[in-house]
Parts: C-alpha cells; structure tokens; sequence
C-alpha cells in the first residue's frame, strides 16, 4: 500500500459509503486503492464495464440497474452514500483517434465521444446524484478535462473529445443548480486529473509534459474533494485545486 498513502478526510463524516465507477479504468483503480486505504469509507462500491452488475454506457438500463444496487446496498447497512466518483471516459481506441483537423470530423466518433463523455455521465447524474443524502457534506465528482475549457482553448483540434467535455461541465452546472435546491451540502463538480499515465493518455503524452502516476494524481483530487464545499457546487477544478475557466 506504499503507493496509496491514507488520504485524510476532514470534511466528510465517517462511516459512509463511497462509489467509483469506471472502477477498472488506469485512474478509477488508484480512486478505489486510496479510498480503500484510507479506511474512512465503510463500503467501498465499484461499478464498471466488468463488474457485476456491470454498469455500461452503451446500455442505459446497466446504469439505473447500478444505482437501485447502490440505493439497496445503502438501505441494508444504513448508511449514506457520501462520495461519488465517475472516472469513465474516452479518447481513443482500435477505431478512432481525436481529429487533428476539420478534415477528420467522423459522425460515428462525435457520437461515441457524446455518448462516453457527455450522455453516460449524464445518466449518472440522473441515477446517482438523487442517492446522496439530504444532510451533511456528500460530493459527486466526475472526470472532465482541461482540454474540454472553451476557454483555455489555444490549441484547437481533438473536436469531439473537447466538445463532449465541454457538454459535461454544463451538465455538471445544471445538476449541482438543481440538487443544491434541495440537498443544500451536496458538492457536484468537474475534476481535471492533470495528464495522468494510463491508456487514455499513453500515445498523446509529449516530452516535457508534467505526467502524474495514477496514485498521484487520484491523492491529488481526493485532497481537492476534501477542501470543496457546496459553495464550489458546480465548478470545474484542477488536481492542484486551481478553478478552470469554461
Ligand atoms: N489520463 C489522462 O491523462 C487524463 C487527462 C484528462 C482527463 N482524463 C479523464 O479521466 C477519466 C479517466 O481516464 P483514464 O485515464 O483512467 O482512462 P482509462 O484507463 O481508459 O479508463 C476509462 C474508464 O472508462 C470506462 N469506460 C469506457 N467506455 C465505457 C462505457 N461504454 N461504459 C462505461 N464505462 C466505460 C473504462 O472501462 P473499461 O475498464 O471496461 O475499459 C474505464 O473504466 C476520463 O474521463 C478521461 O477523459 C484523463
């Protein structure tokens, strides 16, 4: 457990239950290994593609399927559903890589990309988000991207992969605007994890880029989680705490 020192929690209460999904990716595996380590978890939920119930993107029932699992689990210890943490996404694969220029634009990748970035977390949202208790700090955090800041954008290309991130930081505004109504201590926000060594990032690293491990870069959000409080609810941050522009 070198790797995954205790990540210390001061904001949140003790005892509750804590859900990664896309448990299986190169960062949802350092999320589950600290929060294991760290012991102030009761329960420790992991959904993904090879989990059972398996929860995937590309069958919208597995999603609403996973949380009436998670909802079950919560009523039988009786504890809260405190942190939610959905490190899906997607970049590239056999297939598709990101556009270096219009000329690449491809319907069927801007449509993969949609679905994996923007509408499977949307459904998170719906599913999950209304699970966190109505009293005391509880946080869903969902990975975005820097690249996905219109604002920060000096680069251009990866259309797709920017776009959908884009339309997932406004899906995490509107969410954490409507749950803030009711659940006043609910923290719902968009996390950029920094270029982080995994498949996702691989074959884009460049030489001179600062590349974080997954253990690194997952002790680096959870600290961020723990200073966020609902008055951050709807904001996009960086793994060093730094706010990001749209
Ligand atoms: N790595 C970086 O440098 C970096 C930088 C900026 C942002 N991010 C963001 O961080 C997040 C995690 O990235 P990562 O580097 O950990 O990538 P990763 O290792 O490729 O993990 C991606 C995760 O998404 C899951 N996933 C893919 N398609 C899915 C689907 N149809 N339904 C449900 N889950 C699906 C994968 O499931 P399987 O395990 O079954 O494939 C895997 O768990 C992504 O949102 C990414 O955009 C990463």
């Amino acid at each position: 457990m070198a790797d995954f020192p205790t990540a210390n929690w001061h904001s949140m209460p003790h005892d509750g239950i804590a859900i990664v999904i896309g448990a299986t990716g190169g960062i949802g595996t350092a999320f589950t290994a600290h929060l294991k380590a760290s012991r102030h978890f009761a329960e420790i939920l992991q959904y993904a593609r090879k989990t059972t119930p398996e929860l995937d993107f590309t069958k919208p029932a597995t999603v609403a399927a996973c949380a009436d699992h998670a909802k079950q689990q919560a009523q039988q210890s009786g504890r809260d559903i405190r942190l939610i943490i959905d490190a899906t996404g997607y970049l590239h694969d056999e297939t598709f890589q990101p556009e270096k220029s219009l000329r690449q634009i491809d319907p069927d990748y801007m449509a993969k990309q949609f679905q994996i970035n923007a509408i499977g977390p949307a459904l998170l949202m719906k599913y999950f988000c209304p699970l966190l208790p109505r009293l005391g700090k509880s946080v869903f955090a969902t990975l975005s991207a820097k690249v996905g800041s219109i604002g920060d954008n000096r680069m251009g290309g990866w259309y797709g992969y920017r776009a959908a991130k884009a339309a997932l930081n406004q899906l995490v505004k509107c969410t954490a605007i409507e749950i803030g109504r009711t659940k006043r201590e609910v923290v719902c926000v968009a996390l950029h994890p920094g270029t982080v060594d995994t498949g996702l990032s691989g074959p884009f690293a460049k030489a001179g880029l600062r590349v974080q491990s997954p253990a690194e870069a997952t002790a680096n959000m959870l600290s961020v989680l723990d200073q966020l409080s609902a008055e951050h609810s709807g904001g996009f941050y960086s793994y060093d705490a730094t706010s990001l522009p749209w």
